[in-house]
């Protein structure tokens, strides 16, 4: 008979030597299985003498015990050993430090524009908009720049292809046009919105924003012009101080016409500008478009122009941008890079 304790350490050492949990179920099968060296054991008890039986049996069942004992010791072992490699290799570094919650802003134009919304509703003036894509009717015909007028061409439209009639807006003024067709005097409007111009540097985008003015009533002057332009700027800039420069001008739509222009806010202190790049050394800006509605807008949207008169302007909400945050390049806005929008959050 085979030393028992031989089989028992040489068991033990075979199941050390295994790498994994297959292995070790085979080096099992060697003692333990069908025809196993344990298992012959058991079966060649019969052929003992009757007096050795008993005590050969019990030898065994032990080493049996001790080999299922290391079994199961050495199943552990493995079990643990795969669950700490798999544990490493899908290792988590909860020492990284988070990414965050980054939270948006709102863009400079869009705030500069609710600022406009703010302080022209505070004057009683309400907020409308209109069609992107107008037709050529709204944006020129209607105000007073028929067909072949020359200040068609300098509005260098874009025309959609296919479509005859219809262009992209080139100023907010349509917008007066509609809304004085959908609404009786006394009129009092702002209407912003994105404009196309083909054109494009450093202070022109082919698109960009306007703001449309329009106060339509029985005694609306020049003065109130005047007036309620230059107390929005200084509201806008909160410049008590800043003034306005009213320049005589032409546009189709209202006579007479000026271009008003604002002192330079960098380098204007209430007396004479002392002149800075940002106005080209003349401490003026330039900042809107304006006049008195021509009575042949009035005519073609159906209000008496015997009764009713009024003002209208057109400002550009990208330049007061540009000037109240010191912006030295219009693109800037449009780009979308974040790098420059995330500083105005
Ligand atoms: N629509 C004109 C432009 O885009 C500006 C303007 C508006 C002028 C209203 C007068 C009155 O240049």
């Amino acid at each position: 008979m085979t030393n028992i304790e031989e089989l028992i350490s040489q068991a033990r050492t075979e199941f050390a030597g295994v790498g994994d949990a297959a292995a070790l179920e085979q080096a099992k099968a060697r003692y333990l299985g069908k025809s196993g060296s344990l298992t012959e054991l058991l079966k060649s008890l019969g052929k003992l003498p009757a007096e050795e039986r008993k005590s050969a049996g019990a030898a065994i069942n032990s080493a049996k015990e001790k080999i299922e004992a290391a079994l199961e010791a050495r199943r552990n072992d493995l079990r643990r050993a795969a669950l700490e490699s798999q544990l490493k290799a899908e290792a988590l570094d909860i020492t990284l430090p988070g990414r965050g919650l980054s939270s948006g802003g709102l863009h400079p134009v869009t705030r500069t524009l609710e600022r406009i919304e703010a302080l022209f509703r505070s004057i009683g003036f309400e907020v409308a908009d209109g069609p992107e894509i107008e037709d050529d009717f709204h944006n020129f015909t209607a105000l007073n720049t028929p067909e072949n007028h020359p200040a068609r061409s300098m509005h260098d439209t874009f025309y959609l292809e296919n479509a005859p009639g219809l262009l992209l807006r080139t100023h907010t003024s349509p917008i007066q046009v509609r809304y004085m067709e959908a609404h009786k005097p006394p009129i009092r409007v702002i209407a912003p919105g994105r404009v196309y111009r083909v054109d494009s540097d450093a202070t022109h985008s082919p698109m960009f924003h306007q703001v449309e003015g329009l106060w339509i009533d029985e005694n609306v002057s020049f003065a109130d012009l005047k007036g309620v332009f230059t107390d929005f700027l200084r509201n806008f800039f909160e410049k008590p101080d800043l003034r306005t420069r009213f320049r005589p001008s032409f546009f189709p739509f209202t006579e007479p016409s000026a271009e008003i222009d604002m002192s330079c806010v960098f380098c204007d202190e209430g007396g004479q500008p002392r002149g800075c790049r940002v106005c080209s050394h003349t401490g003026w800006l330039e900042i809107a478009g304006s006049g008195m509605v021509h009575p042949n807008v009035l005519r073609h949207v159906g209000i008496d122009s015997e009764k009713y008169i009024g003002f209208a302007f057109g400002m550009g909400p990208d330049r007061l941008t540009m000037l109240r945050y010191g912006v030295n390049d219009l693109r800037l806005f449009f780009d979308g890079d974040l790098r420059f929008l995330s500083q105005f959050r």
